[in-house]
């Protein structure tokens, strides 16, 4: 496998992610992520937020197989289609219970969210507009993740991690961080695994 000179994104994991088919290289966070974890089950209805453009989805089409179902929420559009992937081009914040009613869910196996902010590259400010979309994801989790459900939620790593972590343990009955091997060098991602929700 060949590094492009011209794109510093452009790595092992992104020729990787175009070699088997995949929109982005983040796939191989959560396909890390599934492997230790085994949060998606065949058959499971599965809510991914941030899903542009659409690598996570269509991994998660994989393992749910055709008695599951994916929605992906993004503000932007996505490259993936399935007949077992419904997206909804939305703002995270003006989600409303009509818009799953409406798609014939009430609740979801799992939910997750790779949501990220645009960054500044300002670690304050970046950390706390991405505690705002991760907050939001948990109130999400609160309002449509099913009893004995699993998140995964990425976060910028700052001082308010451990006040988030304790958000996540008053709803899960257990909770992990985790920083998989394809995260970038340098980068502060980390997600919140939140497993068994009470
Ligand atoms: C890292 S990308 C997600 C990549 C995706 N998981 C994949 O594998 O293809 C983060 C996404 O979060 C989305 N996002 C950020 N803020 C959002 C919001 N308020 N509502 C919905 N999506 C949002 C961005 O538009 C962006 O597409």
């Amino acid at each position: 496998m060949k590094k492009s000179g011209k794109n510093p994104w452009f790595d092992k994991w992104a020729a990787l992610a175009k070699e088997k088919g995949y929109p982005a290289r983040s796939v191989f966070k959560l396909k890390e992520i599934q492997e230790k974890f085994q949060i998606i089950k065949p058959g499971f209805k599965v809510l991914d937020l941030g899903a542009s453009p659409g690598s996570w989805s269509q991994f998660v089409c994989e393992v749910v197989g055709k008695e599951g179902k994916v929605v992906g929420v993004d503000l932007e559009p996505v490259k993936f289609h399935s007949r077992l992937f419904t997206f909804l081009q939305k703002d995270v914040f003006d989600l409303d219970k009509r818009d799953f009613e409406e798609l014939g869910f009430t609740e979801f196996d799992v939910i997750l969210s790779d949501m990220a902010p645009k960054t500044t590259g300002i670690e304050d400010r970046d950390h706390l507009r991405s505690v705002e979309l991760v907050l939001k994801a948990l109130e999400l989790c609160k309002e449509f993740l099913k009893k004995g459900g699993s998140a995964v939620v990425k976060i910028f790593d700052g001082p308010e991690l451990p006040r988030v972590r304790k958000e996540f343990e008053k709803i899960f009955g257990s909770v992990k961080i985790f920083r998989p091997k394809a995260t970038r060098k340098g980068s502060k991602e980390l997600f919140l695994i939140g497993l068994n929700k009470k």
